[in-house]
């Protein structure tokens, strides 16, 4: 194969490399934006109240408000608030800018600031996430090896909420210290992709909150069925501590839901990159002769 062709193909493995799409990380944030925003103000009770039918909401087993209202009135707020809610709304304003590859080429400054403020407000958030989980202040159930199973409907079950949280840590923070570490390093291929995948990573949370919407819509879809049937197959009471446990047990199968989600958009966007393909092609030989060339 001649030199430059091989040039070529090199460049071309640096330039395809994992990407966030805007089309993806913009829908993503303005989910969990609206989602920070209810920290302030509560869940609307008009849409999320506890009267609402089974699964279109996620009612507190005491009040059966939505649990963002409930977190309200339980929290320490300057912890829920000021120190997760509030960055996670700047988090998601910002984070999207750091995959736009125009901003990244004409100023750089301004991509190596707003890294810091993301990465820093990430561990903020991740911190305090974490803090809050400790202190029960989460809709997680009280045992964290609970299996959730819809009353024994699927016998083989999901972890909890917080278990699933947990699980996610070492990813959160190794993807995170990569990221810091490949950038002041200088090894700027190599820190596009970490920062690709700690993004990733990263929006698992908002990835949930959409999974639990769409869990909402299909929630409202079951109305068309007769309520006796809903409440048998689900083997549900019709009481608020039946449907408050049916809804967490929801909860905890999106947060897994969205892991999955997660773990398939990273599939799909290396995919694109053509990493499985042409191994052969871009031996460590032929690049070195790439690179003398
Ligand atoms: C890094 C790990 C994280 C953990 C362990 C965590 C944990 C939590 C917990 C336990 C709550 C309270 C939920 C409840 O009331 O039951 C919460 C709320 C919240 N988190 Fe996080 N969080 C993390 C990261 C993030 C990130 C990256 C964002 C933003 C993209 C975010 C945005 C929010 C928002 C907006 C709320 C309040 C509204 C809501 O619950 O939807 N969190 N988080």
């Amino acid at each position: 194969m001649p030199v430059s062709c091989v040039t070529k193909q090199v460049n071309m493995l640096h330039q395809k490399r994992m990407r966030d799409s805007q089309k993806v990380l913009i829908p993503l944030s303005i989910v969990m934006i609206f989602s920070g925003i209810m920290a302030f103000t509560g869940a609307p009770s008009s849409i999320w109240g506890p009267n609402s039918p089974i699964f279109t909401t996620t009612r507190h087993h005491s009040t059966g408000e939505h649990i963002l209202s409930w977190r309200i009135k339980t929290a320490p707020l300057w912890v829920y608030q000021g120190l997760h809610a509030l960055p996670a709304l700047i988090w998601c304003l910002l984070m999207p800018l750091q995959h736009v590859d125009r901003f990244r080429r004409h100023w750089p400054a301004f991509h190596r600031n707003n890294g810091y403020i993301v990465l820093c407000g990430f561990l903020v958030l991740s911190i305090t996430g974490y803090w809050m989980l400790n202190k029960k202040v989460a809709h997680t159930h009280d045992d964290i090896w609970h299996i959730h199973n819809f009353s024994g409907l699927i016998p083989l079950g999901w972890p909890t909420f917080e278990l699933t949280l947990l699980a996610l840590e070492p990813l959160y923070i190794y993807t995170l210290l990569r990221t810091v570490q490949t950038a002041r390093a200088r090894n700027f291929n190599t820190h596009g992709t970490w920062a690709v995948l700690h993004t990733m990573v990263a929006y698992t949370i908002a990835v949930e909150r959409v999974s639990l919407l769409i869990s909402y819509v299909l929630g409202l879809a079951l109305n068309f069925f007769p309520k006796k049937e809903v409440y048998n197959f689900f083997r549900l009471e019709d009481t608020l501590d039946a449907k408050a446990t049916a809804e967490m047990d929801l909860l905890a199968l999106m947060n897994l839901v969205a892991f999955a989600l997660v773990v398939c958009w990273g599939i799909q966007e290396w995919r694109k990159t053509g990493s499985s393909v042409k191994t052969t092609e871009f031996s460590p030989a032929l690049k070195d002769r790439a690179k003398q060339s």
